[in-house]
């Protein structure tokens, strides 16, 4: 089977759509130094550089030729997500009226040159991925005057009644990841297998193969189960914050303030919990730090939170900022410099994930974040062949790394979606079981 790929990046995701049978034929991504990622490890792909606006045409040509008169299956897109947001659409016409234009993230109109490419290119198969946001983001519809219109809607009316589409809130760890991540998989269809088992069946996502309880499925895949057999590493200094022949397995190092506040919190605690240290006083039940509700029902940090012991008046080892000869506690959150667990999944892993202070990002019981490595792991990469590697030769930065983990959802739990739609379609029977997701359930994290 056959398929394009828009929003390509460095092609992580392509690894599931690959790895179902998809043979990728032209993929599309703005910014040159993911495209060189994506063209090294899949060097028979197309890729066009640039913005998909400017580059429509050029994709869509480029598809016929290579289909050379065939039928084109799939297209998967993954547009990107900083833009969608929860501003329902009364808000948004609010803001409209009083002149605020800047209301509407540009970034959400690339759904309407995706929806152009889809259909010149004939494909029978849209699968399209982004956040739960997507659901509630509106957009000037340009075939009805600049009319608000959700993004799910304008789709279904672009489409038209041709097309049938099952679409969920997905919980990757519910497929055996193990890093909790949700993501919105749309996926509209007009190929009458497809149509058929979503007309019986209600759904064209497969089964879980995890769950949370473990009562019906084997329990969600844990950080234990994917990292607890590597080397251990320490970030208080050079020698021990890298592994001398595992790649990627190093992590960077904590100034002696981070380390004092890592190194003194308990497994699934944060640093801002953390009590006395002074061995004359070990006082442990100074308030913990939190946050709640304001007025207008938005979360707020405590800014009271002690940073000294109420007992002895020893500086505490909480997250501090430090002014003049004053200490104050830090600003921020409680998932903040916050342990994860051994035995759940990894929370969703961002381009911050080298960061002890973004959230849940401290190694469950030693003193430093992730290594690259563990969060290749995490993040299902290393079931498959993909090389960190340019075309063009230059090093792939560590950033450039996170950027496309945190760009891109776990390849295996998409593969298991790809792989079920191409069954599906070839008309092998699928499980006639309604798929009953845990993904209502939030997170632990
Ligand atoms: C959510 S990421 C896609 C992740 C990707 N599917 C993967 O598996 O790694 C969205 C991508 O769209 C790219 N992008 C943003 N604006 C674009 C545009 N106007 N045209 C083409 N690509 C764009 C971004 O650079 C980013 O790499």
């Amino acid at each position: 089977m056959n398929a394009i790929s828009l929003f390509a990046c460095g092609g992580i995701g392509d690894l599931g759509l690959q790895h179902a049978g998809f043979e990728v034929l032209v993929a599309n991504e703005l910014l040159e130094e993911r495209a060189e990622v994506f063209k090294f490890n899949y060097p028979s792909t197309q890729m066009i550089v640039g913005d998909i606006a400017d580059k429509q045409q050029e994709i869509i040509a480029k598809t016929r030729k290579l289909l050379a008169g065939q039928a084109l299956d799939l297209v998967f897109a993954t547009p990107p997500c900083q833009g969608m947001s929860k501003n329902g659409r009364g808000k948004l016409l609010n803001a409209i009226r009083k002149g605020d234009k800047a209301e509407i993230d540009t970034r959400n109109l690339l759904i309407i040159p995706t929806i152009a490419i889809f259909l010149a290119t004939g494909a029978h198969t849209l699968v399209l991925e982004n956040v739960s946001e997507m659901e509630n983001t509106y957009i000037p519809n340009p075939s009805k005057n600049g009319e608000m219109i959700g993004i799910i809607d304008f789709i279904k009316q672009s489409l038209g009644a041709e097309f049938s589409s099952s679409i969920r809130v997905v919980e990757f760890a519910d497929y055996g990841v193990p890093q909790c991540r949700q993501r919105l998989i749309s996926i509209f269809t007009k190929h009458e297998k497809l149509k058929k088992h979503l007309q019986l069946f209600g759904s064209l996502f497969p089964m879980p193969t995890h769950s949370k309880t473990g009562q019906e499925l084997p329990r969600w895949q844990t950080v234990r189960d994917a990292i607890a057999h590597l080397p251990s590493l320490d970030a208080r200094q050079p020698a021990t914050a890298k592994h001398t022949t595992i790649q990627y397995h190093s992590v960077p190092l904590l100034d002696e303030a981070k380390y004092l506040w890592v190194a003194n919190t308990p497994p699934e605690k944060s640093a801002f919990d953390n009590q006395c240290i002074n061995p004359s006083c070990l006082f442990d039940k100074n308030l913990t730090h939190g946050a709640s509700k304001d007025k207008n029902g938005i979360n707020r940090f405590n800014t009271e939170t002690p940073l000294y012991c109420i007992k002895c008046n020893h500086l505490l080892p909480r997250p501090w900022v430090k002014e003049g000869d004053n200490y104050r506690i830090m600003k921020g959150y409680t998932s903040a410099y916050k342990r994860m667990g051994w035995d759940n999944p990894c929370s969703t892993l961002t381009r911050n994930l080298s960061y002890a202070c973004s959230d849940n990002k401290v190694h469950p019981e030693q003193n430093r974040v992730l290594s690259l490595y563990e969060a290749m792991i995490l993040h299902t990469i290393t079931h498959y062949a993909f090389h960190w590697q340019r075309t063009d030769g230059k090093k792939v930065s560590d950033k450039l790394i996170r950027e496309l983990i945190g760009e891109s959802i776990p390849p295996a739990g998409l593969e298991k979606i790809f792989s079920h739609l191409a069954l599906l379609s070839k008309g092998i029977p699928q499980s006639p079981k309604q798929p009953s997701f845990g993904q209502q359930e939030l997170c632990f994290a």
